[in-house]
Order: structure tokens, then C-alpha cells, then sequence
């Protein structure tokens, strides 16, 4: 069967629009394309290019086809900063919503700091890598173009974690996040702790200088401080919280933040983390954080209190779901930063709305809820500016955006 590819899907699948059968997808593709391959339900398989598109490129990893860490290595950056920007068109315009964008910003290569990988204690050894496209295999990916060259230095490392504590009957998943102290290490669905496990994880953890070990919910080794720097503050997030994937990344969220607030004197931060905008911004402004995870507020507060010179910074852990900040709290704040989970932020969102607020830095990284959220803002007097695509999930569908709202 030959079919030409319409659109690419959100997984980054090309899909090709049949009279008889509906969507056919065909992965790998990208639109304009015409693929020769055998129908099997909705898929098809064993695809060959017949008319490739110009924006198709050379993966520039070599394990692009057999991992599923990427999904757009064969797409140029400048098509995938297009369909990014171009998915979040299309979730605006679903709420009758335009905006003008920004230029996006792409992380480098090899800039993911913070990366979850999966791995599987072998017959010959360990096996650590992604997922296989569409499968529970795991592809090895030592030459990966995407990890920071810190974390894939901490393979041996890895490898010895999983040799001595992971079966052949359970997958691991290892969350590593590389740190001022060295990788910080999250494991889970690892051999239960006993004592012998848990000398042996403390002695591969100074080996291979890892700075902190979590195995299945508790830290069995803490060798040194697993600390970032967050604008002139050192914080030590707790296991496995949320932290923006690339440096670069961060970098870029914050500088459109910054741009999207212009000078303020006291700010309200909404889903604060552990404070990767409020610290940066407290430099310049009083800054109210506030986020649900008591222990990242606890982490926040923290380094708030060991760095000189910074504006106020005042924490709250709250639900922002069930209690989101009312009215009569927001009136004192002349600006505020949202940046919500995939879910979005409708209830701390209904009550932004009714503020007085003159201007919101808004970060998402779902521009579906992002849409939504923004109708509802818009819908009460706030005016879209701008929206930038930073794109720190680079070759893949992820897709981050920073937009300012504001009062006229
Ligand atoms: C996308 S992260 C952003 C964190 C921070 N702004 C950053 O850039 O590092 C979303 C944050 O919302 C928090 N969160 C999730 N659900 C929440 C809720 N119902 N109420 C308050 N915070 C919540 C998470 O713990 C997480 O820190």
C-alpha cells in the first residue's frame, strides 16, 4: 500500500489520511512523505520512503532507530521548532485563541541532566538504556546524542547499582540527576534493602562518587550534597523532585520569565519546585512561593535562608488544586509566575483571573491545558502578549512554553 503522510501526530507519528480506513500511522515519517509499507490495523509496517520530504534529515545519533528516546532525529530543527510552535497554534486557535511567538530556544546536544533510564540485570551483565520504539525491550545507547556527558560518565556506576541490586525478572528505573556533589541517584523496582544490599550500595556509591542513593522511597548512601545553583542560592532538592531537564533549558525559561515580568517589587510564584524562579528572582524582588510538595518548600526555604542579599522570599505548602490562592490573597502581588503540571491550573487560574494582577509569567509545558488556562484569563480582561517554544526535550514531542498575560 502507498500512502502520503498529512500531518504528524502528538507522539511524532506521521499520519496519512485514508477514505476507507481512517488514520493510517506510519512512525519515523514526517508530512508531505510518500511510504510504501503493508497495512497491519492502523499502522503501517515496514515502511519505505518513497518520496522523502525536504526536511528529512540523517539521524545524527547512530541508536536512533532502534532506541525510543527520540522520536524526531529525522526531522531538521527547523521543522521541529515549526510543528512545536505549530501544535501550540493549534491548541489556541481550539479556544478561538492566536498569539505571537517569540523565537523558540533549543537546548545543545548532549545537555540533559536530569534523565530516567531504564534498566535489567542480563545472563552476561547489566543492560541500561531507553525503552526500544514501541516495546518493553531496552536499547543500549552509549553514544547517546542526547544525555549530558556527566551522566553517561555514570554508566559503570550505574551498571554495578543494578548488578547488585536488580534481578533478571524486574525492570529498574533509574532517575539520575547530576548535581554539584556528583549524580544523584533515584532508584526504584530494585531487590528489597537487607543489610549485605545495603553495605554493598553504600560502597559503590563512594567508588563511583555518586552524591546520593535512593533506593525504592528511602537514601541508603549520602556521600556528598547533591546541591544546584539556582541564580547566587545552593539548593538541595529532595529525591526525585521536579527540576527543568537541561541547564540550558532552565536558563531560557528564566530569561523569558524575567522578560515577561519586567521590574516588579512583590511577586507570587505558583507551583514554585524548589524554587528554580523564585531564588533567581528574589535578587530583585520579594517573591511569595508556593508549592504542594512539603519537602521541596522545606528545601526552598532552605537555601532562601542561607543566601545573603536576596529580597524576601516567603513559602507556603499548599494544594493549589483544592486551595487555590483566593482573591483577597492575591491583592498584594504586582505580578505572578504559574507554571502548573501537565493537569494544568484551573482553579488557581479561575481565581487569577478575577485579579488584579497587571501582568502573569505563564509556564507550561501542556499546550492544551495552557490553552485552556489562557482562555479563562483572556476571558476576564488579560490580553495574550507573546508565547516562546523552549525547547529543552530536544528531537523529541515534548513541548515548554513561556507566555506573558496581561492587563491593558
Ligand atoms: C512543572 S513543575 C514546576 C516547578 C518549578 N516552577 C520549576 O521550574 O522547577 C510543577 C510543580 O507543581 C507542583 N505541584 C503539583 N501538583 C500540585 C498541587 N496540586 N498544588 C501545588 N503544587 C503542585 C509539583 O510538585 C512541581 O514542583
Amino acid at each position: 500500500m502507498i500512502v502520503t503522510i498529512d500531518r504528524l501526530g502528538h507522539l511524532g507519528h506521521g499520519i496519512a489520511r485514508d477514505q476507507d480506513s481512517g488514520p493510517i500511522y506510519v512512525p519515523g515519517t514526517l508530512p508531505g512523505e510518500v511510504v510504501e509499507g503493508t497495512l497491519d490495523g492502523d499502522r503501517l509496517i515496514d515502511p519505505k520512503i518513497v518520496t522523502p520530504s525536504p526536511d528529512r534529515v540523517k539521524p545524527p545519533c547512530r541508536h536512533a532507530r532502534a532506541c525510543g528516546g527520540c522520536q524526531l532525529q529525522h526531522a531538521s530543527d527547523a521543522f521541529v521548532a515549526q510543528w512545536k510552535q505549530h501544535v501550540i497554534e493549534t491548541a489556541l486557535a481550539g479556544q478561538g485563541l492566536t498569539a505571537e511567538f517569540l523565537p523558540l530556544v533549543t537546548s545543545p546536544p548532549n545537555s540533559r541532566r536530569r534523565a530516567t533510564l531504564s534498566a535489567r540485570r542480563t545472563k552476561s551483565g547489566v543492560l541500561i538504556g531507553f525503552h526500544a520504539r514501541a516495546s518493553d525491550t531496552i536499547a543500549e545507547i552509549p553514544d547517546c546524542q542526547l544525555l549530558h556527558p556527566g551522566i553517561l560518565a555514570a554508566f559503570p556506576g550505574l551498571q554495578a547499582l543494578v548488578m547488585a541490586g536488580g534481578s533478571r525478572t524486574t525492570e529498574l528505573s533509574l532517575q539520575v540527576t547530576l548535581t554539584r556533589g556528583g549524580p544523584d541517584v533515584v532508584v526504584s523496582g530494585g531487590k528489597a534493602l537487607d543489610s549485605a544490599l545495603r553495605m554493598d550500595l553504600a560502597r559503590l556509591v563512594e567508588t563511583h562518587a555518586f552524591s546520593r542513593l535512593t533506593w525504592d522511597g528511602e537514601t541508603v548512601a549520602l556521600r556528598d550534597r547533591p546541591a544546584l545553583t539556582m541564580g547566587q542560592a545552593t539548593v538541595v532538592p529532595p529525591p526525585g523532585a521536579f527540576l527543568q531537564a537541561t541547564q540550558e533549558g532552565e536558563a531560557a525559561l528564566l530569561h523569558a520569565v524575567k522578560h515577561a515580568l519586567g521590574p516588579q517589587k512583590r511577586i507570587v510564584d505558583l507551583f514554585s519546585g524548589v524554587g528554580t524562579f523564585t531564588l533567581p528572582l528574589a535578587e530583585k524582588m520579594e517573591v511569595h512561593a508556593v508549592e504542594g510538595d512539603p519537602a521541596m518548600t522545606k528545601a526552598l526555604d532552605l537555601a532562601a535562608r542561607n543566601t545573603p542579599n536576596l529580597h524576601r522570599i516567603s513559602t507556603e505548602t499548599r494544594d493549589l488544586f483544592r486551595r487555590p490562592l483566593e482573591p483577597d490573597e492575591l491583592l498584594t502581588f504586582t505580578g505572578a509566575v504559574i507554571d502548573p503540571p501537565r493537569a494544568g491550573a484551573e482553579a488557581q487560574t479561575q481565581t487569577l483571573a478575577t485579579s488584579k494582577i497587571p501582568v502573569i509569567a505563564a509556564v507550561s509545558c501542556n499546550p492544551v491545558t495552557f490553552a485552556r488556562d489562557a482562555k479563562t484569563l483572556i476571558a476576564q480582561g488579560y490580553r495574550l502578549d507573546w508565547v516562546q517554544v523552549v525547547d529543552q526535550f530536544r528531537w523529541s514531542t515534548h513541548i515548554e512554553l513561556v507566555a506573558r498575560l496581561s492587563r491593558p
